[in-house]
């Protein structure tokens, strides 16, 4: 038998194998493992050299590797009995899923009749017998009794089996997500206790209407709070379940309604403008094109300038549309298609405008939180939510350049044809903004984090900004500047986009001509100013960035149903 080797300082019961490059680090291990008998060399560390080990260091590793066969017969005996109690409570489970199906609930025709009802409206029903469908939102079996905790959309219930209803087959296999429908009465939870609704439904029939698969495919394993966002994003139809990602859909249709309501109240009236269309808006480099029967056409960008034409027929106008952009940003506060909620007024000013979009937004915000549910899901997302308070702040363009060469806030430099410029290391070189320059994403964000208020940013460079907003009459120095606005929001940025329109036929030519845009297909725009000209503006709010502004969300992708963003149309 080959020689063992023990090395008491570098040698490893753990991993070493008693050779003399592995060796092991205890005389007791060494013939736990190999026997009494084997010949085993030791030595104290690598200065030493390897000798028989002393009687007395063997007497003494002998008690020690009985000690180790000891252990090691424990814990046989332990798996052993382990194994066996598993085996008995795998064949008690058996036994009892057995006897289970023998048991069939039946409704008892001799109760009152239940009221079928949504989780919603249940609280006038307390003490009634009610009926509630909906999916098992989360499932706890204590002591034989069944907890479940019901969803339908419209809120969660509570409901508690126990006896017969709690022992059928369908009991004892139910699953996370199955859908079920409960019978039962109604009543206030117990004192000391809580349950959403502060009610519990007490069953006492039920069955199970889909079943959800239990095991490898259970709905956990596609889906958990690990899962990573790409996967997240693939099964963004389980996400949707969710309790965070469903208060953010239901106060997204609360804040719509809210919208509508606060527009409504002002006298504008909504309309449905095309999302295909054959014009531009918002500049070409980001529409996304498609053939329309033969024909180039595009997916909208702004309603806009179909609001415009509805001034004459139908008053002040707002819509909720699609926008489509395809841009190639991969930001947390970019869409490839938006819902965009665009007015349109006739006959103000600019300062009109501001304070129409100022008003709109607080009586907006106002209406969400005087109701109960929206005020809670507002609470329940964004805890340390406050109103904003009126007037907004009002910063021009220019002043804003002051502002952020003030604070340092620099942007990274460019050459003529626009790439970045960089150091021998690869970083961009910074620079002071100047009048004329766009202000980026980064400088905007950080402005507006810092002055932690909504901020009405107005009058940019004709330059930088779309062809159709009126100019303002400056006195010859320094670029000349439209009479738009921006509304920058504290954690997202730009919220609303608007400007006062060029009212004069003469003018717009000019500007189409500026932008390189045939006239040709905007006749129908053109037009607006050819018969009855006035004095008209509006905006453009991104319901997703408002959203991610209210309930405090890092990304617009949680604000859309079903976010679009760079290579993602799925689901
Ligand atoms: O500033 P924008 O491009 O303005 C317009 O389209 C105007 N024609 C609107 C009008 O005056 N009727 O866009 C308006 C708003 C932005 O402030 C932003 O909130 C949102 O639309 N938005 C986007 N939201 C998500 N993803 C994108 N890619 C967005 N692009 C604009």
């Amino acid at each position: 038998m080959a020689t063992i080797y023990v090395d008491e300082s570098s040698g490893s019961d753990e991993t070493g194998k008693g050779t003399q490059e592995a060796p092991y680090q205890t005389l007791a291990f060494a013939i736990f493992t190999h026997g009494p008998t084997t010949t085993i060399l030791s030595r104290k560390d690598a200065a030493t050299t390897y000798e028989e080990p002393t009687q007395s260091a063997l007497k003494k590793a002998k008690k020690g590797a009985d000690g180790l066969e000891k252990k090691r017969k424990k814990a046989e005996e332990l798996a052993e009995r382990e194994a066996k109690e598993k085996s008995e409570e795998r064949e008690r489970k058996q036994k009892l899923l057995e006897e289970s199906k023998k048991i069939v609930l039946s409704e008892d025709s001799s109760l009152p009749k239940a009221i079928k009802s949504k989780i919603g409206n249940l609280t006038p029903l307390r003490a009634k017998r009610v009926r509630a469908s909906g999916w098992v939102h989360r499932l706890r079996d204590q002591n034989k009794i069944i907890f479940i905790v019901l969803r339908d959309g419209t809120g969660y219930l509570q409901c508690v089996l126990s006896g017969q209803v709690a022992q059928t087959y369908e009991a004892l296999t139910l699953t996370l997500e199955s859908t079920v429908e409960l019978v039962g009465t109604l009543q206030p939870v117990p004192e000391g206790k809580t349950a959403p609704g502060g009610h519990e439904l007490i069953v006492d029939y039920w069955k199970v209407l889909g079943a959800s698969p239990g095991g490898e495919d259970a709905f956990t394993n596609r889906l958990n709070e690990k899962s990573d966002p790409s996967i997240q994003a693939d099964l963004r139809h389980l996400v949707i379940r969710g309790e965070t990602a469903s208060a953010v859909l239901k106060l997204r249709a609360a804040l719509l309604s809210s919208f509508r309501e606060s527009l409504v109240s002002r006298d504008l009236l909504e309309v449905t403008p095309p999302c295909m269309v054959q014009t531009q808006v918002e500049g070409g480099a980001t529409l996304f094109k498609f053939d329309y029967y033969g024909q180039p056409a595009f997916l909208t960008q702004s309603s806009q300038l179909y609001l415009e034409t509805c001034l004459p027929s139908l008053g002040d106008v707002f819509c909720v549309q699609e926008s489509f952009r395809a841009e190639n940003s991969h930001t947390r506060r970019h869409l490839s298609e938006y819902t965009h909620l665009e007015a349109e007024l006739a006959f103000i000013t600019f300062d009109d405008l501001m304070n129409h979009i100022e008003g709109v937004i607080c009586d907006t915000v106002a209406r969400l939180l005087a109701n109960p549910s929206s005020a809670g899901l507002i609470k329940q997302l964004n805890p340390n939510f406050t109103a904003p308070a009126r007037p907004f702040r009002r910063l021009s363009y220019v002043d804003a350049i002051a502002w952020l060469n003030e604070h340092g806030i620099q942007h990274e430099a460019e050459d003529a044809d626009g790439n970045v410029i960089r150091d021998e290391q690869g970083n961009p070189k910074m620079v002071d903004h100047a009048v004329g320059d766009d202000i980026a994403e980064a400088a905007e964000r950080r402005m507006t984090d810092i002055l932690g208020t909504p901020v009405f940013l107005y009058g940019f460079p004709a330059e930088l900004k779309a062809f159709y907003m009126k100019k303002i009459q400056n006195n010859g120095s320094g670029p000349v500047c439209t009479e738009s606005v921006d509304l920058l929001m504290p954690g997202v940025g730009e919220i609303v986009g608007g400007s006062m329109r060029i009212a004069d036929t003469e003018e717009l030519f000019a500007a189409y001509k500026r932008e390189g845009i045939d006239p040709t297909p905007y006749y129908w725009f053109t037009d607006q100013r050819k018969y009855g000209t006035c004095e008209h503006g509006g905006y453009g709010l991104g319901v997703e960035r408002f959203l991610a502004w209210l309930a405090n969300r890092y990304t617009v992708r949680e604000c859309s149903l079903y976010p679009r963003w760079p290579g993602r149309a799925t689901p």
